[in-house]
C-alpha cells in the first residue's frame, strides 16, 4: 500500500511572525512551478508566528502544525497551550515529544502519551517523535529504547486513532549535527518501529502509519532516505528555514 510522502518543517524557536510570513510567501512564489503538492507539506512555526502563517498559507495546500500541546483543556498551566487554542488558531498538526522537549523540558513517555490523547481529542494530527541518544545507539540499545518509547507513548490509544498518527524517527545524535543516519541505519530503525506498531495495533494499522525520518535531512540525502521501504517522509529542522532548501528537499524526497 502506497503511503503519501509527508514533509514537515519544524521551525523550532526560529522565525517571528514577519519572518514566518516571508518564508511562506517565498514558498508560494515557487508553487505551481514545482511538484511539492504531490507530498503532504506541513510547517510548524513557534506559537506566536502561527497566526501569521495560517493567514499566509490560505489558498495553498500547505498545512500548519504546532510544536507542542498541553494535555489539559485549560487552566493553571503557565506557559502551556491547549488543543482548543491550537484548533481555533487554524492548526491541523502537532509535534509531540520532540527530543529537545525530552532533553530540556522533562518530557517523558507518560507526558507524550497525555499530549497525544489531547491532540486526538481535538482532532489534530499528531507527529510523535521517538529516537535514541548516541550512547544508547553505541551500547546497542536502539531497538529497546524505541520499543519503550512506542509502548509508553502510544499506551491506551485505539487502533483507529493510531492509524491517524504520524511517527517521526529522530536519532538524537543526528539532529542539528550534520550527521545523518545512513539510509540502511534509518531503514532498520523504521522497520523496527513499524514492527512494534504492528505488534500493538495489528498489521493493517502498521501499514497505514507514516513514519518520517528526522535528523540533518537535506536535499542531498532526502531522495535516498525516502526511497527506503519504511521511510515515508521527513521532519526537517535547519533545511526548512529557507524556501529554496525546503522545496529542493521536497522534490528530492518525491524522487523528482
Ligand atoms: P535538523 O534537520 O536541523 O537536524 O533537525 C531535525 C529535527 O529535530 C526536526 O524536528
Amino acid at each position: 500500500m502506497a503511503r503519501k510522502v509527508i514533509i514537515a518543517g519544524n521551525w523550532k524557536m526560529n522565525k517571528n511572525a514577519a519572518e514566518g510570513k516571508a518564508l511562506i510567501e517565498d514558498l508560494k512564489a515557487a508553487c505551481g512551478k514545482c511538484c511539492c503538492c504531490e507530498a503532504d507539506v506541513v510547517v510548524c512555526p513557534p506559537f506566536t508566528t502561527i497566526g501569521a502563517v495560517v493567514e499566509a498559507v490560505k489558498g495553498t495546500a500547505i498545512k500548519v502544525g504546532a510544536q507542542n500541546i498541553h494535555w489539559a483543556d485549560n487552566g493553571a498551566f503557565t506557559g502551556e497551550i491547549s488543543g482548543d487554542m491550537l484548533k481555533n488558531a487554524g492548526v491541523e498538526y502537532v509535534i509531540i515529544g520532540h527530543s529537545e522537549r525530552r532533553q530540556y523540558f522533562g518530557e517523558t513517555d507518560a507526558t507524550v502519551n497525555a499530549r497525544l490523547k489531547a491532540a486526538l481529542k481535538y482532532d489534530l494530527i499528531p507527529i510523535v517523535c521517538v529516537g535514541e541518544l548516541l550512547d544508547e545507539r553505541e551500547s546497542g540499545k536502539t531497538e529497546e529504547v524505541l520499543t519503550r518509547q512506542i509502548k509508553g507513548g502510544f499506551a491506551d490509544i485505539s487502533a483507529e486513532d493510531m492509524a491517524k498518527t504520524i511517527v517521526a524517527y529522530e536519532p538524537v545524535w543526528a539532529i542539528g549535527t550534520g550527521k545523518t543516519a545512513t539510509p540502511d541505519i534509518a531503514q532498520a530503525a523504521h522497520k523496527h518501529i513499524r514492527k512494534e506498531i504492528a505488534a500493538l495495533f495489528g498489521e493493517e494499522v502498521a501499514e497505514k502509519v507514516r513514519i518520517q525520518y528526522g535528523g540533518s535531512m537535506k536535499a542531498s540525502n532526502a531522495r535516498e532516505l525516502v526511497a527506503q521501504k519504511d521511510i515515508d517522509g521527513g521532519l526537517i529542522g535547519g533545511a526548512a528555514l529557507k524556501a529554496a532548501d525546503f522545496l529542493d528537499l521536497i522534490k528530492e524526497a518525491l524522487g523528482k
